[in-house]
């Protein structure tokens, strides 16, 4: 069916979010990593993964964000602690300015966890959501070892530590 009712919503995900989670999370990642990373993580990042941890990370943990457009989940956040976990758009609605919603949400998230910075790992290849980042206002501490989980433990990935200030302070 198709709308024409194109209202932008933010809400906490919920369990029935999963699916429409996992679709947006499975092609971007491999966007965003596919040539980008070790092939050991792409082995860990088979596509059925997406589907269990997106229902593990929605609902219950309490960490994930939908913006919906039409009604239609068009993109997500996770935030935990100071952390910007992920930020992922499915690609229609990628240029449109609704990335910029999600990530401002994931910023206070951030704030009112009582953070005065937030900070995100993206891989030195994701030239565009690094870009996007910098639009923002991110700010690069350069290349770090980042720890992402793995089947059998954490995996070695290099990625570059993007930070910003997302709180004035006391
Ligand atoms: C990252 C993401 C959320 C950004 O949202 P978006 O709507 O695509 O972002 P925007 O279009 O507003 O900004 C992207 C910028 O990169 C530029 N860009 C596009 N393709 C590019 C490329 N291949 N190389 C460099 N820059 C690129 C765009 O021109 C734009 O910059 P500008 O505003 O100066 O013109 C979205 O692309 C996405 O979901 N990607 C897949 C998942 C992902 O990578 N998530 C982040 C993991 S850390």
């Amino acid at each position: 069916m198709s709308t024409s009712d194109e209202t932008v919503l933010l809400r906490p995900a919920t369990p029935e979010d999963a699916r429409a989670v996992a679709e947006i999370w499975y092609p971007g990642w491999c966007d965003a990593h596919l040539g980008n990373v070790p092939d050991e993580l792409v082995v860990a990042r088979a596509r059925e993964s997406f589907w269990r941890r997106a229902a593990q990370r929605v609902g219950d943990t309490g960490d994930t964000t939908v913006a919906t457009v039409g009604g239609a989940v068009a993109g997500f956040v996770m935030v935990v602690g100071d952390e910007v976990e992920q930020v992922y758009l499915a690609a229609r609605h990628r240029g449109t300015g609704l990335a910029g919603v999600l990530l401002a949400e994931a910023e206070r998230l951030v704030a009112a966890n009582g953070h005065e910075r937030a900070w995100l790992a993206v891989v030195a290849g994701n030239a565009r959501a690094r870009r996007f980042y910098e639009r923002n206002g991110w700010a690069d501490e350069g290349l770090f070892d980042h720890h992402a989980e793995g089947t059998d433990g954490p995996i070695s990935v290099p990625a570059h530590r993007y930070v910003k200030r997302v709180s004035s302070g006391p």
